[in-house]
Order: C-alpha cells, then sequence, then structure tokens
C-alpha cells in the first residue's frame, strides 16, 4: 500500500479509524472524511503517532450532502493527484424499534447517510477511476446486507442495497480496471456496536455483549484490526480478480439457521 492514495469516509472512529491505522502503517496516503472534526483531529494525532511522516489530508464533511462528497473527491485529487483505492464506510444504525412503529424521519436518515452516502461516493469517485483506468472500492455494508435482522429495518435496507450497488459498479466498470467489493461485518466492538448494546440493555450493556458473543461460533466479538486486514486486501494491487462481492466478516455467524 506505499503511495497508494486512499480515501476512508467515516475515518474519525471505528472502523474507518482502525483501517485508517493499519494503511498509515503501511505507508499508504490517507484523505480522512468524517463529519465529526473534533474526533478527526484526534484521528489525525493518533495516526502521526503509528506514521511521523503519514500524509494525510482531512476533511469535514456529511456524505449525505452531495455536494459535500463531490468536495471530498475534488480536493483529495488537487492534493494526491490521484485516487487508488476508496473506503466506502460511513454509516449509522439508527434507532432499533419494529417495522411498523420506526420512526420515519430517522428511517430517512439511515437512507440519507447508508444508501445514498455510499451512492454519492462511488459516483464522483468511479469517474477519477475510469480516468486512471485503475480503482478499488470497498462499500461497507453489514451481515443486515445479507440477512434480516429483527427491529432494525431501515438499516437492513439500507445495507442490502449497498450490495446491490457493489454488484452494479462491479458490473460496469470492471472494464475500466475498477474492481468494487463490499465487506459484510458481524458484531465488530466499536462506538457504534457499544451504543446498539446500549439500546438492548440499557442497565448493564456489558451484558447485552457478553450474551451476544455466544451466539458466534468463535464465542466472541470481532474487533476492528480483524476487518482493517480484509479491507487492506481489498484494496491492494494483491486483490486482482475478486469483485462484486459482499464478503462476511463476522466469525462465521451469517451461516446460523436455528439455535446452533
Ligand atoms: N461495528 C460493527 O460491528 C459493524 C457491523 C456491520 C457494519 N458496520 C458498518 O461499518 C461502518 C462503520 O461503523 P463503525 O462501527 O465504525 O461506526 P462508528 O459509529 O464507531 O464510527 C462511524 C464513523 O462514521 C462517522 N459518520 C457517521 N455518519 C457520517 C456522515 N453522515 N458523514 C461523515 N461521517 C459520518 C462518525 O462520525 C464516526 O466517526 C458503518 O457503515 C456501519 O454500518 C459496522
Amino acid at each position: 500500500m506505499k503511495n497508494k492514495v486512499i480515501i476512508i469516509t467515516g475515518a474519525a472512529m471505528g472502523l474507518g479509524l482502525a483501517t485508517a491505522e493499519y494503511l498509515a502503517a503501511k505507508g499508504a496516503k490517507l484523505s480522512l472524511v468524517d463529519y465529526n472534526g473534533e474526533a478527526l483531529q484526534d484521528a489525525v494525532k493518533k495516526l502521526k503517532d503509528i506514521n511521523a511522516d503519514v500524509e494525510l489530508l482531512t476533511i469535514e464533511a456529511d456524505v449525505s450532502n452531495e455536494e459535500a462528497v463531490k468536495n471530498y473527491v475534488e480536493k483529495t485529487v488537487e492534493t494526491f493527484g490521484r485516487i487508488d483505492g476508496f473506503y466506502n464506510n460511513a454509516g449509522i444504525e439508527g434507532k432499533q424499534a419494529p417495522m411498523t412503529e420506526y420512526d420515519l424521519a430517522v428511517f430517512k436518515k439511515v437512507i440519507d447517510i447508508n444508501l445514498m452516502g455510499v451512492y454519492y461516493g462511488m459516483r464522483y469517485v468511479i469517474p477519477v477511476m475510469q480516468k486512471q483506468q485503475y480503482g478499488k472500492i470497498v462499500n461497507v455494508a453489514s451481515v443486515g446486507g445479507i440477512r434480516g435482522v429483527q427491529n432494525q429495518t431501515a438499516y437492513v435496507a439500507s445495507k442490502h442495497a449497498v450490495s446491490g450497488m457493489t454488484k452494479n459498479a462491479g458490473l460496469e466498470y470492471g472494464q475500466d480496471g475498477i474492481l468494487t467489493n463490499a465487506i459484510a461485518p458481524g458484531a465488530i466492538l466499536t462506538p457504534m456496536v457499544e451504543e446498539a448494546f446500549k439500546q438492548v440493555n440499557p442497565d448493564d450493556p456489558k451484558a447485552a455483549e457478553t450474551e451476544y458473543a455466544k451466539r458466534n461460533p468463535t464465542r466472541r466479538l470481532g474487533v476492528p484490526k480483524e476487518v482493517a486486514t480484509v479491507v487492506s486486501f481489498l484494496l491492494s494491487e494483491e486483490n486482482g480478480y475478486v469483485s462484486g462481492q459482499t464478503i462476511a466478516i463476522d466469525g462465521g455467524e451469517s451461516n446460523i439457521y436455528g439455535n446452533s
């Protein structure tokens, strides 16, 4: 990944930051996008601790705002001259509620960020990669993009859409040297998942986490670095022929049927 130019959205924490850390150590040039400016600056400090020479561009932007997306793509090209890889990662979970009771404003927000944000990203990054006749894209779906998840209709709808758009990007732009894949993480311990356990059991989120981990074949949750290694492979030249796939990173949990 040395000198590869990679855009990461949702880079300030969780899975985005873990991949930024992994790629910074490998000498990639990173364009970090997040709507939380303060957390983005904390992330810069962490990345400089890992590699003092790492070349970073930080852009405060909301991925659900089309103009902001256009701008982060333009700024990256102005600064680094090209885009080798795009980790289209920013997303939110929304609130947990049965389908018919789901708050409509929250539903629309989840779709705006998780679906439209990922789409706008590809809409503006792909033309740059077409000119280069080279590029690797990793969109972030979820196990909720390949399975149903009770009480998370907006999230599941948005992540199935990510998986679908990934297939289409793979079909339409493979001829331009662009390989597009999605990842489907299971429960990986990040601020988002900690928040979800608080919703499940506000009095004892740790108990909810322990209970959840029991059903995973590995009997534990994943850690962000276990996602970063897969993303790094998909964004690198090591990946020459994987495209249009949604790859589960979940310890095998999405294969469970019944109570096994
Ligand atoms: N952690 C998991 O177990 C898990 C599982 C499946 C899928 N995912 C997906 O992985 C991605 C990252 O999740 P995470 O667990 O790291 O979440 P997180 O909440 O820990 O971090 C998400 C980051 O994205 C940023 N962000 C959110 N909305 C944004 C927006 N509109 N514009 C710009 N930045 C925005 C946040 O500020 C934050 O820095 C999400 O798409 C999520 O759905 C996570």
